[in-house]
């Protein structure tokens, strides 16, 4: 290929910016042109496309965000949307593309190979909720933004005595949840992946109650339910002070951690390689600290799921 095209898609996570570099430089190292589609997919439908230089990526591999900017793209779920993208790429020259995002840019994706133009998916989201790889570029960041509030929600619960209920985001994915919670050293963790009871809730409450535990932080993803109602729930049935935090796009935001960069630039040249040797219809991910790609299609296919054995530690420590 001499010529790719680069977008990022969906929610942004922080580190999308270093792969957009890592996919740049690496194309542009092997004599590759690399040009930047604006604003996801529906610039792409748009034409909102320009060629990238070494230059156009300096200076970002630290910064949230991304440079191309993102959206979510209702047309381009509809035949007419794809074909119009499709005319856009051939349009431009554009042989392959790289698509860095979430499982909504990976359906993107999966359309365009149905269509038989080369794409390679690149996992860029905090949710942490993409099949075919142990972590998603933005998730260690995301999860350290809600440590670091988590921690800081710990002091005053511990000096007002209070229980504390903290909302992240994962529509339908509870690493977020799960991670921070066990990390945080959270008493109750609540992820969409498993059912969850008020009653059960309480009951743990009131045994840490009877224990002589003041105060007790419960993490709930936003999947289950309202962080905000928990919260009422919890001051009705045990009429102690309970106060809620959303903590909300914060999670998006932020200097990507140096795990999230070195994983950026990874996945972000592992891409551009697949393309180099022709392949399409791929997706990267990390394994084991091993770079690996598989059949987008595929593992599209593959339902997400949380860490189980993680989820029972936590129930472990947080009697
Ligand atoms: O997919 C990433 C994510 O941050 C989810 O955790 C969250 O549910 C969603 O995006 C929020 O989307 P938006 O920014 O469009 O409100």
């Amino acid at each position: 290929m001499k010529r790719i095209g680069v977008l990022t898609s969906g929610g942004d996570s922080p580190g999308m910016n270093a792969a957009v570099r890592a996919v740049v430089r690496k194309a542009i190292y092997h004599d590759i042109e690399v040009y930047g589609i604006y604003h996801g997919y529906q610039g792409l439908i748009a034409g909102n496309i320009k060629k990238l230089e070494v230059g156009s990526v300096g200076d970002i591999i630290h910064r949230g965000g991304t440079i191309l900017h993102t959206a979510r793209c209702p047309e381009f779920r509809t035949e007419e949307g794809q074909l119009k993208a499709i005319e856009q790429l051939n349009k431009h020259g554009i042989e392959g593309i790289v698509i860095i995002g979430g499982d909504g840019s990976y359906r993107g994706a999966k359309a365009l190979t149905e269509r038989g133009y080369p794409c390679i998916g690149v996992p860029g989201t905090i949710d942490n909720d993409i099949p075919g790889t142990e972590f998603t570029i933005g998730f260690d960041t995301a999860l350290n933004t809600v440590i670091d509030a988590i921690d800081k929600i710990r002091d005053t619960a511990t000096s007002h005595e209070r229980t504390y209920v903290v909302e992240v985001m994962g529509r339908d994915a509870g690493d977020i949840a799960l991670w921070a919670g066990l990390a945080g050293g959270a008493e109750t963790i609540l992820c969409p992946e498993y059912q969850f009871h008020m009653d059960d809730l309480i009951a743990k409450l009131v045994r840490g109650h009877e224990r002589g535990k003041k105060h007790s932080i419960i993490v709930v993803a936003e999947g289950v339910g309202s962080g905000v109602e928990i919260a009422k729930n919890i001051d009705e049935k045990m009429g102690i002070e309970t106060r809620v935090t959303v903590l909300g796009h914060v999670q998006r935001g932020g200097s990507p951690s140096a795990k999230d960069r070195v994983l950026a630039s990874r996945l972000g040249s592992l891409a551009v390689e697949l393309l180099m040797e022709g392949k399409g219809g791929r997706a990267v991910g990390i394994e084991q600290n091993s770079l690996v790609d598989y059949d987008i299609i595929e593992a599209l296919g593959r339902p997400h799921t949380i860490d189980k054995k993680m989820y029972d530690l936590s129930e472990e420590l947080s009697i």
